[in-house]
């Protein structure tokens, strides 16, 4: 621990010493320095117990991480996976695209409001990770159309058209799945929860 740490009081349970006040939540600056405030060391347990909404959402995360996968790799080797029929192979990919479409609906309406109260992070009107979902929304609409008329015989399997479909949201679904999970580790979180609270809105 720095001197600098040692100086600073450990939250107590109920109260984090940097947790924003009625007025702070008014003015974002004001929170925003409260968050960069130097924080001591969390104890392993207590570090366990606010990193564990990340360590969830990351695991959630590498599924779609992994569905998105195995579309991008045989659009980039050009060929379907072998144990996979055409078939198997669309229903795989617009699974993938539901998942996720469900995925960022519950948490925009139950989990990131819960959030919002506290952290800029996830707040509705212009909160990254909403802004984010946003982006990944346009992109996603378009592949599940084309993998449903895949499926339905409208629009003929293409690997090269498929590519077309992820391409243009690759990079900030990636950027979502990575940062997403990273404002939820333990370091951010106590920031602004007391324990207590976090119980409260764990997943
Ligand atoms: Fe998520
Ligand atoms: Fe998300």
């Amino acid at each position: 621990m720095t001197g600098a740490e040692a100086e600073v009081n450990q939250p107590t349970e109920e109260q984090p010493s940097a947790a924003p006040s009625a007025a702070a939540k008014q003015q974002p600056s004001d929170q925003t320095e409260e968050a960069e405030k130097v924080w001591p060391p969390l104890s392993p347990e207590d570090h366990r117990f606010y990193n564990s909404m990340s360590a969830k959402m990351d695991q959630i995360h590498n599924y779609f991480r992994a569905s998105w996968n195995e579309l991008w790799n045989a659009c980039q080797s050009g060929k379907r996976p072998r144990h996979k029929s055409l078939n198997e192979f669309l229903s795989g990919g617009l699974q993938f695209t539901e998942h996720l479409e469900a995925h960022h609906n519950i948490e925009e309406r139950f989990f990131f409001p819960m959030l919002a109260a506290k952290m800029p992070e996830f707040r509705p009107d212009n909160g990254p990770m909403v802004e984010q979902h946003k982006v990944i929304h346009t992109g996603l609409a378009e592949l599940q159309a084309y993998l449903r008329d895949c499926k339905r015989g409208k629009a003929d399997f293409e690997l090269r058209v498929l590519k077309s479909k992820m391409e243009p949201w690759a990079e900030v679904l990636w950027q979502h799945l990575d940062e997403e999970v990273k404002n939820l580790r333990a370091d951010n979180m106590r920031k602004y929860f007391t324990k207590a609270e976090f119980s409260r809105i764990m997943i």
